[in-house]
């Protein structure tokens, strides 16, 4: 028999039934099979067993959290049985050594094909629709909501309180149990606006506003990160949301208004929580605006107890005169300290901070030089 006519008569017969290779063996695939079931149960086990989530401190949480067990356990078995059938059949069908022939001419296997298409399409399907049904849920509209607006720039979180006469602050703090809709924007590149112990993140895009709901229900002190690289300083884009009790919100808010308030002139009460000595009761407007408007972000300065190094240690100032401080707030590429670059800083505080927030800034600077 020619190699033709005999690749003619296995096509007429189908595949053929028994490989030389295999013979001697029941039940190769169903073997397979088993050893892939088998190799996916322990992966479930181990995926489940690995502690995947931090602390869960929104009412959303939970829902997210079993969506995503709900995905590990569908989509380890698919790794595994196509690994398992890919490692059997290397090592199960390997040639002889010596042998050059060509494998058996097989062509399709309609019950097969059906087999794949159909169970990859029906659970992909499902996750989809479980999917937009806990997002429908944890992105429904709440009664009693409190929007705050998150605002990115390079390299700090800054929020405003609309409800508060638009307190604006750098540390966000949420009332306990309250629905709260944050409106996510952004003053330059794209960040984003993440919380893990809420189970919520959200970019910040240039030209948009995004929005996402949260209900914290867990008091405590979590970290509001960036997730998305946004230059230089995205590492130290970290900051904190507190917790609180409704009542502790409260008194919060009054404090900030009131620190708001009186911040202008420099001489009011010192700013909260600092406990810092006569020295800096001085620099408070000023001390304010430093970590308000997000320097502490990029620069050390030991009197703020900032210790990034982003751009240039602001307590060891190269040149500490006014015309250098202020020329380098509002105009940061005029004048490169040695070893920094240049566009790094973004140069639009000349417009963000008023004159007397740079008057107080230069001036707190220029006093914590050491
Ligand atoms: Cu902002 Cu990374």
């Amino acid at each position: 028999m020619t190699d033709r006519e005999r690749v003619q008569t296995d096509e007429a017969k189908g595949p053929p039934e028994t490989d030389p290779r295999i013979e001697g063996e029941k039940h190769p695939v169903a073997r397979m099979i088993g050893l892939g079931v088998l190799a996916s149960l322990v992966g479930i086990a181990i995926t489940l067993l690995i502690d995947w989530f931090p602390e869960d401190a929104s009412s959303s949480a939970g829902q997210i959290d079993t969506l995503y067990d709900v995905l590990l356990i569908c989509s380890v078995p698919v790794f595994v049985l196509v690994m398992t059938i890919a490692i059997y059949s290397v090592v199960r069908f390997r040639a002889k050594p010596g042998d050059m022939g060509d494998g058996p001419p097989i062509h399709g296997n309609t019950r097969l094909e059906v087999i794949w298409v159909t169970i990859p399409f029906l659970m992909v399907t499902a996750l989809a629709v479980y999917g937009w049904i806990v997002l429908d849920d944890i992105e429904a509209k709440q009664q009693d909501e409190m929007v705050v607006r998150v605002t990115g720039q390079q390299f700090t979180w800054s929020f405003e309180y609309p409800a508060e006469d638009k307190l604006k602050t750098r540390e966000l703090v949420l009332p306990v149990d309250r629905p709260v809709d944050f409106r996510i924007r952004t003053n330059d590149v794209i960040h984003s606006f993440w919380v893990p112990q809420f189970r919520l993140k959200s970019d910040a895009v240039p030209g948009l506003t995004t929005s996402i709901r949260v209900t914290p229900n867990k008091e405590g002190r979590y970290e509001v990160v960036c997730a998305e690289l946004c230059g230089l300083g995205h590492s130290t884009m970290r900051q904190f949301v507190r917790v609180v009790p409704e009542s502790e919100f409260d008194s919060w808010i009054s404090e900030q208004q009131e620190a708001a308030g009186g911040g202008g002139g420099g001489e009011g009460e010192p700013a909260e929580e600092q406990g810092g000595g006569e020295e800096q009761a001085a620099g408070s407007a000023g001390e304010q605006i430093f970590t308000s408007a997000g320097c502490a972000g990029c620069h050390a300065l030991a009197a703020a107890g900032s210790d990034a190094d982003v751009g240039p240690d602001l307590g060891q100032l190269s040149q500490a005169n006014e015309r250098y401080v202020r020329e380098s707030i509002v105009d940061p590429g005029a004048e490169i300290a040695e070893g920094f670059e240049d566009g790094v800083m973004p140069a639009n505080f000349g417009e963000e901070l008023s004159q007397e927030e740079i008057d107080a800034l230069v001036k707190y600077l220029l006093e914590s030089q050491g």
